[in-house]
């Protein structure tokens, strides 16, 4: 008798390396996801793999450097062993064929519109040894989503402890064109997907055990105006975003919702309403500001004036009380002066963010912005920064000490890698809470006493129910 013996294809292994912002992040869970299809299995490091994948970030001129330098040290691993380099993302996109004439070691290149043909792309590349390129956008029209589309990307990710909490991407691109930002160029035109698509996407996710959905677009409360002017959607009611929000709040099983980016200028009064009639939104919303002072925000492009961005605070704070509110902050736009730059100060001061993205301004090849005169010295942007981040470390461990004695029902995500034993998650405003545990807390909501906080987390205890 002789046995049957299968051997096993070893499995090429992939490392991944996400920059930028979670719009990356759900691209990154998505790629994974279609290479686990191809059996890849996930590497440890870069030089444990098959296949490096960089999924970049154009937002900052020190994002695509960061990138051409990594991929000086991937040539030379490539030199001494056999490896794919692949690089994804807005850099991908923008850059294209010049990244690939600058480095020639790069084996395949794809822009975020293009994520679905990577396993196209890869076989090409194995075939032929050449380099293979996919940059663009998807048409404005409907794209049509097939069920198996649907499950790899509800099949958990390689990357591991993102299953509690899931990204959905809703809408690409971006239409505003704020002088400073290069979305507008590497991702296009907004183009929304469509409700049906996106709730089936988000009721699969829940089913493979997601607690948390976090819907993602550039500037998400414009969500589906594309769909409603071409006839798609309705135009009446409280609009296709929060139709969106209350339809997939409704998925059984799921803990709570979030969004972002949302943008102050489409940001209405109906959506800051729903926080109040829709406890799985929570108490914690992320609106980018920018800066302080109209003139600045008028240079900015930016569509609200600073009083019509306080208008929005106080319909949030209206509606939840304790709402906690982060921001974007750009300082040193070219021409801001002292005393403008002071504008944001006093505007953070009075907001009283729980937390800020702070940015030196950054300029960005084709933009408006870059070819303004009066481009400030490095040394003006990074004082103003060190001010501004003085200034908001200060308030965020204000609001983290404030946290001190309260019970907070967390959602915990993952179990520490480094603390096996140590269990983190959020509460309700977002703030990330360190808890010890016997037993498996991954999934659940579970209220927490804080007993302590610095700067970036908060410390807590299981409360036994009695
Ligand atoms: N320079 C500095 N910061 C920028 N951002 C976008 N473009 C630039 C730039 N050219 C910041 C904005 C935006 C966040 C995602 O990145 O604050 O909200
Ligand atoms: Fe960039 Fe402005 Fe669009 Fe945000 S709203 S992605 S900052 S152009």
């Amino acid at each position: 008798m002789s046995e049957i013996t299968s051997p096993k294809t070893p499995s090429r292994k992939v490392h991944i390396e996400t920059w930028g912002c979670q719009m990356n992040m759900a691209d990154s869970e998505r790629m994974l996801a279609l290479l686990a299809q191809q059996h890849y299995a996930l590497a440890a490091s870069a030089e444990e793999a098959d296949l490096v994948l960089l999924n970049t970030c154009h937002i900052r001129e020190k994002a695509r450097h960061k990138v051409v330098s990594r991929l000086g040290v991937l040539r030379e691993l490539k030199a001494t062993k056999g490896l794919t380099i692949a690089v994804a993302g807005c850099v991908a996109q923008a850059e294209g064929a010049r990244l690939l004439k600058e480095v020639p070691e790069i084996d395949v290149l794809f822009g975020p519109g293009k994520i679905d043909e990577l396993p196209r792309l890869l076989d090409q590349h194995l075939q032929t040894g050449k380099s293979c390129m996919a940059v663009g956008f998807k048409r404005a029209d409907k794209p049509a989503t097939s069920p198996a589309d649907l499950a790899i990307s509800a099949s958990p990710a390689l990357s591991g402890k993102g299953e509690v909490s899931r990204f959905v991407n809703i809408q690409q691109g971006c239409n505003n064109y704020c002088t400073f930002c290069v979305v507008p160029f590497t991702r296009g035109r907004e183009v929304s997907r469509h409700p049906e698509e996106i709730l089936a996407e988000c009721r699969s996710l829940v089913e493979a055990g997601a607690r948390e959905l976090t819907v993602l677009g550039q500037n998400v409360n414009s969500y589906g105006a594309d769909l409603a002017e071409a006839g798609v959607l309705p135009t009446s009611g409280a609009g296709p975003f929060v139709d969106l929000l209350q339809a997939v709040a409704q998925l059984p099983g799921l803990e709570r919702l979030r969004f972002t980016t949302s943008n102050p200028q489409s940001f209405t009064q109906a959506l800051a309403d729903l926080f109040q009639n829709q406890p799985k939104l929570g108490r914690y919303l992320h609106l980018p500001v920018q800066s302080g002072n109209d003139r600045v925000l008028t240079r900015m492009k930016r569509k609200v004036t600073v009083a019509e961005y306080r208008e929005r605070i106080a319909w949030l704070r209206a509606a939840v009380p304790d709402v906690a509110i982060s921001t974007d902050l750009i300082v040193g736009f070219p021409g801001e002066t002292e005393a403008e730059f002071e504008d944001t100060l006093s505007l953070v001061e009075e907001v009283d963010f729980s937390f800020a993205y702070t940015f030196k301004y950054s300029p960005r090849k084709n933009t408006p912005a870059a070819r303004y005169e009066e481009q400030l010295p490095e040394s003006v942007k990074e004082d103003r920064l060190a001010r501004l981040n003085a200034l908001q470390d200060r308030l965020t461990i204000r609001h983290n000490l404030a946290e001190i004695g309260q019970v907070r029902p967390v959602l915990f995500h993952y179990e520490s890698a480094k603390a096996p034993g140590f269990y983190y998650g959020r509460t309700e405003h977002f703030r990330l809470v360190r808890v010890a545990a016997d037993r498996d807390l991954v999934g659940q909501v579970l209220p927490v006493r804080i007993n302590a906080g610095n700067k970036t987390a908060l410390l807590g205890e299981l409360i036994r129910d009695a």
